[in-house]
């Protein structure tokens, strides 16, 4: 059960430690809930530093009733952005309309700089949405520069809801649709090859779905070279990067892609519903206004996304949300988050039957990685194992399908997991291959 008193973020570990039993052994005790500085260490030393991290996951009130390696749904807000998004919903349920009316709109606006300078955009090219699937259903069903018996793209690993927007533009605009594996094991070279060789095999492909962090495997896609392959091509890429930014540090220049989705409720820990789209200067007329808007001139890009009433809170909690990131700071989360994610893979490895399904290359794997054990090729031989961590381990994880050589599990740590809680998962991986 969740804790009944709600304490302010600046109480003492030893008091946070009953919010979490299982967090409470990696506190330190007596120790304030800020953060101290920003180590000077970098890589593994700054990734490993027991009292920075201890200090930010006691940041997080978290469940005692499991060990959450399922952290790729959606991201937990932190205390303070949760006190700030609480103290929001309060001032718009009480000022309603005299708020929404007046107000909302300014707030919005400097929203809406800040994010733009965080991601590295001009505020004129970023739009709010309610998460990644409507900014890329937006980008895939408006892109209109498709001809009938032109070709689309996109690879297994892609997000199911957005292969299904890909699928309906062969209703929409008479397209081909094709689709191809990511190849098993997915070294950085394979990868490159495998989108050289469908693009070169598909010469009228006029749209490439990309996605930066794969939500099945948590392979990271060389997302630069790709896009620059497609362009020599004159192929445009919409860049699912849904998972991406605040998992992997990036600025949207480093991308070379136009058109992008992008969540800021999962790793950026900004409050469920927030996402926004990315249209680069100059391409806007290339994306259909949404649902024909009148609300805004069709040279701005808000008239590319049509939401309806806002969640007014949880977008004014937003700079909170971003605040922390840049105070925990960016790079650091990226290497916590990578960290994590080799220090369980490291263990996994030496465990017979266990297949990792990301490389260790750099810039090829984040926070994220899923496993297969060796002879498990049914969802339901995955779905048993998500229970047997979850109900004889007190382990969450999830089971990923839609994977060309089968179902697998993923592990996804947050900035609140132990060393201890990787531990925990690593033993009972151990057990279960043994048996
Ligand atoms: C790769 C990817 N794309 C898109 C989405 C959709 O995000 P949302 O449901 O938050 O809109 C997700 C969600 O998990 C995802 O993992």
């Amino acid at each position: 059960m969740f804790p009944a008193n709600r304490r302010g973020f600046v109480m003492g570990l030893v008091a946070a430690a009953s919010t979490s039993a299982l967090h409470a052994q990696a506190t330190l005790a007596g120790q304030p809930r800020t953060l101290p500085p920003l180590p000077a260490a970098s890589g593994t030393a700054l990734a490993s530093d027991r009292r920075y991290w201890a200090a930010v996951q006691s940041l997080y009130t978290v469940t005692p009733k499991t060990v959450n390696l399922e952290n790729g749904y959606w991201g937990l807000m932190a205390d303070p952005v949760r006190a700030e998004y609480q103290a929001k919903t309060d001032m718009v349920n009480r000022e309603n309309s005299y708020y929404a009316r007046a107000q909302f709109g300014k707030d919005s606006a400097q929203t809406r700089q800040l994010l733009a300078s965080a991601v590295g955009a001009a505020p004129e090219e970023i739009a709010f949405t309610r998460g990644a699937t409507e900014a890329l259903q937006l980008l895939i069903g408006g892109y209109n520069k498709l001809k009938a018996g032109d070709t689309v793209l996109f690879a297994d690993l892609d997000y199911d809801s957005m292969q299904y927007a890909m699928n309906w533009l062969k209703e929409r605009r008479g397209v081909n649709v094709v689709k191809f594996a990511i190849p098993e094991p997915a070294t950085r070279e394979a990868v490159l090859q495998t989108y050289q060789q469908v693009l070169a095999n598909n010469p009228r492909a006029k749209l490439l779905l990309l996605t930066h962090v794969s939500h099945r495997t948590g392979l990271v896609m060389p997302v630069a070279d790709i896009a620059a392959m497609a362009k020599a091509r004159g192929v445009d890429v919409v860049l699912d990067a849904a998972h991406s930014w605040g998992q992997v540090d990036f600025k949207i220049a480093q991308l070379g892609v136009d058109f992008i989705g992008f969540n800021l409720h999962k790793w950026i820990g900004a409050p469920l519903g927030l996402g926004f789209l990315y249209i680069a200067q100059g391409r806007l007329a290339d994306i259909d206004r949404a649902m024909a808007d009148e609300d805004w001139p069709s040279d701005d890009i808000r008239s590319r996304v049509h939401s309806g009433t806002y969640n007014f809170a949880a977008l004014l909690t937003l700079p909170k949300a971003l605040a922390l990131h840049a105070e925990i700071g960016p790079q650091a989360k990226a290497q916590r988050l990578r960290y994590l994610r080799d220090y369980w893979v490291s263990r996994a490895r030496t465990l017979k039957g266990v297949d990792i399904l990301t490389p260790d290359e750099p810039g090829m794997v984040a926070g994220i990685t899923s496993l297969r054990l060796a002879g498990h090729s049914t969802p339901e031989q995955s779905k048993a194992l998500v229970a047997q961590l979850r109900d004889r381990y007190g382990i969450l994880t999830v089971q990923r399908g839609g994977v060309a050589k089968g179902p697998c599990l993923r592990i996804t740590p947050a900035l609140y997991t132990t060393e201890a809680d990787l531990d925990r998962f690593t033993s009972a991986l151990s057990a279960i291959t043994a048996a």
